[in-house]
């Protein structure tokens, strides 16, 4: 490898989540999971790599701070996998399998606003090696899994689904893409950034925690995610938005609520989360109909989806209820978007800067290769 390669991979955000792993070793989930690829004109990771005979040590720089190789077991095993795959595609003596490699990523959205930033983060480590090394896209997903779960779900675009059960073989699981991004143009995301501070227990933690702990989950696993998966994928399908909101929501309550049956109990949402909750429960029934759906992962920031035709209308009663202490930064990403709506129902406005920011972006691609490097030649971030 002469040069280096750089990528950038997106973030995806899932409507029906995965929680709780059947092998923790090689993270396989024990639930399907299935999940919308975000634009990465808004929000990517993006990763450099350059590799060779002459670097003496494997070196990881992450938001320009150099990370701890040895400290970190899941990085550590994405790297071997990687080498086991050069080895197995090239010969067992290859001497690439054998060269260190040079690491630089960063993230163009705030990690402090604590969004879900490990499943770029991996899927964009992964199929930057992948490049540089020239290694097929088959195997991809399941050493990204192994970094993060829900990063396999990252390199591919539009709707993702990823399946727990493989016919094919017990230590693995698969990722199918149900549709493009170009499948349901329609199709907005806002991220609502809540005012938060206090640190959260991780996704790996919780979800062991309710694995041992939660009777719920086992119910959820068994009898719900299925149902809802099949029904998800057929809504998606037929981008009927009204279902495809109603099952997301009912997901994420359910996430959540299984969260609150672990024990000890974590728990991720917080005031402001609820009062989002119960506005956009509130705006679809001034409206009569389903418009806009939320889902939360394991923190307090809401991902709302809704349809075009309804954005200026939702947009300019969210800003009515939830108004910003600054005006100039707070709705952010996709820079066409107008708000003219006039406020048409009565809901009561809250106290201001609740939220930090909204973020407005939409579906899009998995990853690719982009000409902007993070490192030199001599493997040295810039
Ligand atoms: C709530 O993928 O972060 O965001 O596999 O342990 O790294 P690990 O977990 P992670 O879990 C994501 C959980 C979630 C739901 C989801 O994205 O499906």
């Amino acid at each position: 490898m002469d040069h280096v390669v750089t990528c950038i991979a997106p973030v995806n955000i899932a409507v029906i989540k995965y929680w709780g792993k059947k092998n923790e070793e090689l993270v396989l989930p024990l639930n399907d999971s299935l999940s919308l690829t975000l634009d990465c004109e808004q929000m990517h990771a993006k990763t450099s790599v350059i590799a060779g005979p002459f670097f003496e040590n494997d070196m990881v720089w992450l938001n320009g701070e150099i990370m701890s190789v040895d400290g970190n077991t899941r990085l550590q095993k994405c790297f071997q996998l990687v080498r086991d795959l050069i080895k197995k595609k090239k010969g067992v003596n290859c001497a690439e399998a054998k060269w260190k490699i040079r690491v630089c990523s960063e993230n163009n959205f705030p990690t402090a606003a604590g969004l879900a930033s490990s499943a770029a983060g991996y899927a964009c480590l992964i199929y930057t090696l992948a490049t540089a090394f020239q290694l097929t896209d088959e195997d991809l997903p399941s050493i990204a899994r192994q970094g993060s779960g829900s990063a396999c779900r990252s390199l591919n675009g539009g709707f993702v689904h990823w399946r727990a059960d493989v016919d094919k073989c017990e230590s693995d699981s698969t990722v199918v893409q149900i549709a493009s991004d170009t499948h349901w143009p329609e199709m907005i995301v806002l991220i609502l950034v809540v005012n938060d501070s206090k640190k959260k227990t991780s996704s790996t933690i919780g979800m062991k925690q309710s694995v041992n702990t939660s009777e719920l989950l086992k119910y959820r696993v068994n009898e719900c995610v299925p149902k809802r998966t099949a029904q998800i994928i057929q809504a998606i399908k037929d981008k009927h938005f009204s279902k495809f909101a109603e099952i997301t929501m009912r997901d994420s309550n359910q996430f959540h609520a299984i969260c609150l049956d672990t024990y000890p109990p974590c728990i991720y949402l917080n005031h402001i989360s609820h009062e989002i909750i119960s506005f956009i429960h509130d705006y679809n029934e001034a409206v009569g109909q389903i418009k806009v759906a939320y889902t939360f992962d394991a923190g307090p920031n809401a991902f709302v989806f809704l349809e075009k035709e309804n954005l200026s209308s939702f947009l300019s009663e969210l800003i009515h209820v939830f108004p910003p202490n600054h005006f100039d930064t707070y709705l952010r990403g996709i820079s066409s978007i107008q708000i003219n709506s006039r406020i048409m129902f009565n809901f009561t406005p809250k106290e201001k800067g609740l939220l930090k920011y909204i973020m407005v972006t939409k579906l899009g691609n998995g990853p690719k290769c982009i000409n902007s490097h993070l490192l030199n030649q001599d493997g040295i971030p810039y």
